[in-house]
């Protein structure tokens, strides 16, 4: 089981608006930003609030261990995150962190494959993966989910985008233009994070072209260490995973 290393109170140095639904947080959380590893996430609690009671599961979209910085960027969506959305600079965060395990960074040529928010541990994963040559494959539905794009364009060789109504890139999803990238790309590693479907079919396409591959998962949680069962998936011969502790970063394998 992995514990939690820190329950910091964090404070707000930065709140953004990045699309009409999605929001950047910065905090100032210098024990959680000196520990944490790409794809891993945090559990937070506004300080005052009440209702209501359980935490909200983060990933990290960046960790600076010299600045002390730790940044979130998540969807409003739910009475927690519409709660979440109104904090103010200065404002106090309880944060429990960092949480659960990130991904493996020895690859040497990396696709990174994202669609909707699970795009946000991308953006640290990105980074922490420099100087490796990336590429990035990413999918919305439309170009006003695709922010995304000046996020990365500075920490990738080249961005491949595909969107449903056709409005920036390819039309149609992502997995529509994976095999041919794989064909003419020489990954040795495919990073995915994104809806079920995605992750499923980009691990398939990816064990077709021999390429291992990692997934990150997502899902409701309450204690956020792995110890309320509230957040297992079927995993391999029976096995069940806690997305929390085990999690939430896979090998496509143990999982699919
Ligand atoms: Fe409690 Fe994962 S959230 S075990």
């Amino acid at each position: 089981m992995t514990l939690p290393k820190t329950v910091e109170e964090a404070s707000v140095v930065e709140h953004v608006w990045l699309s009409n639904q999605v929001r950047k947080l910065v905090l100032y959380a210098p024990q959680i930003a000196k520990e944490a590893v790409s794809g891993q996430f945090v559990h937070l609690r506004v300080a005052d609030q009440i209702d209501p009671l359980l935490r909200r599961p983060i990933s990290l979209s960046s960790a600076d261990a010299i600045d002390g910085k730790i940044s979130l960027i998540y969807r409003v969506v739910g009475h927690g995150t519409e709660r979440l959305s109104r904090l103010s600079f200065g404002e106090i965060v309880d944060c429990l962190g960092p949480l659960g395990q990130g991904f493996a960074l020895d690859a040497v040529r990396p696709l990174l494959i994202g669609g909707g928010m699970g795009i946000a541990p991308l953006v640290f994963l990105a980074e922490c993966l420099r100087p490796a040559p990336i590429e990035i494959l990413l999918g919305g539905r439309t170009k006003e989910e695709l922010f995304w794009t000046e996020i990365f364009k500075d920490n990738c060789e080249q961005l491949h985008i595909t969107t449903d109504d056709g409005t920036l890139g390819t039309k149609g999803v992502t997995l529509d233009i994976l095999p041919e990238l794989l064909q003419h790309g020489k990954f040795d590693r495919i990073y995915v994070c994104g809806p079920r479907p995605m992750m499923e079919g980009a691990a398939k396409i990816a064990k077709e072209f021999g390429i291992t591959c990692q997934v990150s998962l997502e899902a409701h949680m309450a204690c956020g260490v792995g110890a309320c069962l509230s957040c297992t998936c079927a995993g391999k011969n029976g096995k069940r995973h806690k997305i929390c502790s085990d999690g939430p970063v896979f090998w496509a394998e143990e999982v699919f």
